[in-house]
C-alpha cells in the first residue's frame, strides 16, 4: 500500500489564542504546544494583564503547564484600559515581557468590562506604542445596542478603525478574528501597518451553524459568525497568499457549564485541531502551498519576530474529532480544578477530518 501523502511545513504560530488560567490552563496548553512554536496569548484573565507584573507571573504559569519535551514560547499582552499608563508597555517592551497591547472595547466580550470605553482616551498610549513599533491588537466591534449584532465589525471599522489609523497612521495595527467582506477589503486596501487573523471556525461555519436543529451554543462565540458571503470572502482572504492575513485561533474554550446555559459564553475551543482545520479549508481550495505561509511565515513577518527553524508534520489520514478534551485538567499544586464533565467540546467534534499532525520536530534545547 502506497505511504500516506505527507505535507511538512515550518511550524507554525498561533497570533491570538485564550489559555486562561489554573486547571483550564493546565488542560489546553499541551495542544497549543504541540504544533505551535509560539502564541500570542489574550490577557482578558480576571482580573485582566494590566501590569508588567501580571504579565511575567502569567507567562511563568504558562511555562509551567507546557508539557516536558514541548517547545512553547508564550507571547505576552496588556489589557488596554481607560487608564493604563503608557510606561507600563514601554517597561514591557524594555525588559521583552510584553509582546503587544490589546484593545477591547468595554463590554464587547468575554472579560471585557474592564476595556476601553472612548478610543480618544487612550491617545497617549497609542503614540507610544507607535514609538516603539508595539502592535495594537483590536476586538473590532461596536458595543452600540442600537446596532444589529451582525453589523457591530463593519460599523466598527467605519466609526472607530479608519478614524483611529488617521490619528495614528505609524501604528501597527492587527484586526483579531475578521469575520465579514468588509474587514477583508478594508485590511486588504490597506497600507502594510495593517493585519488580520482569522480563525478556523470562521473559515468553516456560517451563521446557520448556530441554529441548525436548534439553538447550538457550541458555535456561538464573537464576533459572531455571519453569512455564507462573508465565509467566502474570509476564505478567499486566507488563501490568497496576501501577507496582510494570517493565522490566528481565537481557541477560547470554556467549561461546559457556562455553554449550555440560558445566557451561554462566547467562545469555540479549537486549539486541538486548529492546523488541520485551516488545512481542509486549503484543500478545498486546492492551494495547500499557500498553507505556510498563512500559518508560519506572515505573522511572523508582521510582528518582526524571526521564522520558527522547526517543522511540524501533517498526514493525510482521517481521524474522527472527539467530543471533549480529555483528563487530566490540573497539576501538582494548582487549587483549581475542572471536573471531567466540565471538559470543553472540541471544535469538528464528531467530524471526520481528512488531515492529522504526525509529527512536531522541537527544537533542540541547548
Ligand atoms: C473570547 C473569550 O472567550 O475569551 N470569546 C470569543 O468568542 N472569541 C473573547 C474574544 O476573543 O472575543
Ligand atoms: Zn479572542
Amino acid at each position: 500500500m502506497a505511504s500516506p501523502y505527507r505535507l511538512t511545513l515550518r511550524r507554525p504560530d498561533d497570533w491570538h489564542v485564550h489559555l486562561r488560567d489554573g486547571a483550564m490552563l493546565h488542560a489546553v496548553v499541551p495542544a497549543t504546544a504541540r504544533v505551535f512554536a509560539r502564541a500570542i496569548v489574550m490577557p482578558n484573565l480576571r482580573p485582566p494583564i494590566t501590569t508588567v507584573e501580571a504579565a511575567v507571573a502569567y507567562r511563568d504559569r504558562i511555562l509551567a503547564a507546557v508539557p516536558e519535551g514541548l517547545d512553547f514560547t508564550p507571547l505576552m499582552t496588556a489589557y488596554l484600559t481607560d487608564d493604563l499608563a503608557p510606561e507600563v508597555l514601554e517597561r514591557g517592551h524594555r525588559q521583552g515581557v510584553i509582546t503587544a497591547a490589546k484593545l477591547y472595547p468595554a463590554n464587547a466580550t468575554t472579560n471585557s468590562a474592564a476595556g476601553v470605553t472612548d478610543l480618544e482616551r487612550i491617545d497617549p498610549v497609542l503614540e507610544a506604542m507607535e514609538r516603539l513599533g508595539m502592535p495594537l491588537l483590536i476586538h473590532g466591534e461596536v458595543t452600540d445596542p442600537e446596532v444589529d449584532i451582525f453589523d457591530r465589525e463593519a460599523v466598527f471599522i467605519e466609526r472607530h478603525l479608519i478614524p483611529l489609523r488617521r490619528r495614528h497612521p505609524g501604528l501597527k495595527v492587527v484586526l483579531e478574528h475578521i469575520t465579514t467582506e468588509q474587514a477583508v477589503d478594508y485590511v486588504s486596501g490597506s497600507d502594510r501597518r495593517l493585519a488580520a487573523t482569522i480563525t478556523p471556525h470562521h473559515l468553516h461555519l456560517n451563521r446557520n451553524a448556530m441554529f441548525a436543529g436548534g439553538l447550538r451554543s457550541d458555535f456561538y462565540c464573537l464576533p459572531v459568525v455571519k453569512r455564507e458571503t462573508h465565509r467566502r470572502a474570509l476564505v478567499r482572504a486566507a488563501t490568497s497568499g496576501e501577507p496582510c492575513f494570517f493565522l490566528g485561533t481565537d481557541s477560547a474554550p470554556h467549561p461546559r457549564a457556562g455553554k449550555e446555559s440560558a445566557c451561554g459564553c462566547a467562545g469555540i475551543f479549537n486549539a486541538m485541531h486548529a492546523l488541520e482545520s485551516y488545512a481542509a479549508i486549503f484543500e478545498q481550495e486546492e492551494c495547500l502551498d499557500r498553507l505556510e505561509p498563512f500559518a508560519s511565515e506572515f505573522g511572523p513577518r508582521f510582528y518582526g519576530l524571526p521564522l520558527n527553524e522547526q517543522s511540524v508534520t501533517l498526514e493525510r489520514s482521517e481521524q474522527t474529532v472527539p467530543q471533549r478534551l480529555d483528563p487530566p485538567f490540573s497539576a501538582p499544586g494548582d487549587e483549581t480544578s475542572l471536573e471531567v464533565d466540565q471538559a470543553p467540546l472540541l471544535f469538528h467534534a464528531g467530524e471526520t477530518l481528512l488531515w492529522r499532525v504526525v509529527t512536531s520536530e522541537q527544537r533542540q534545547s541547548s
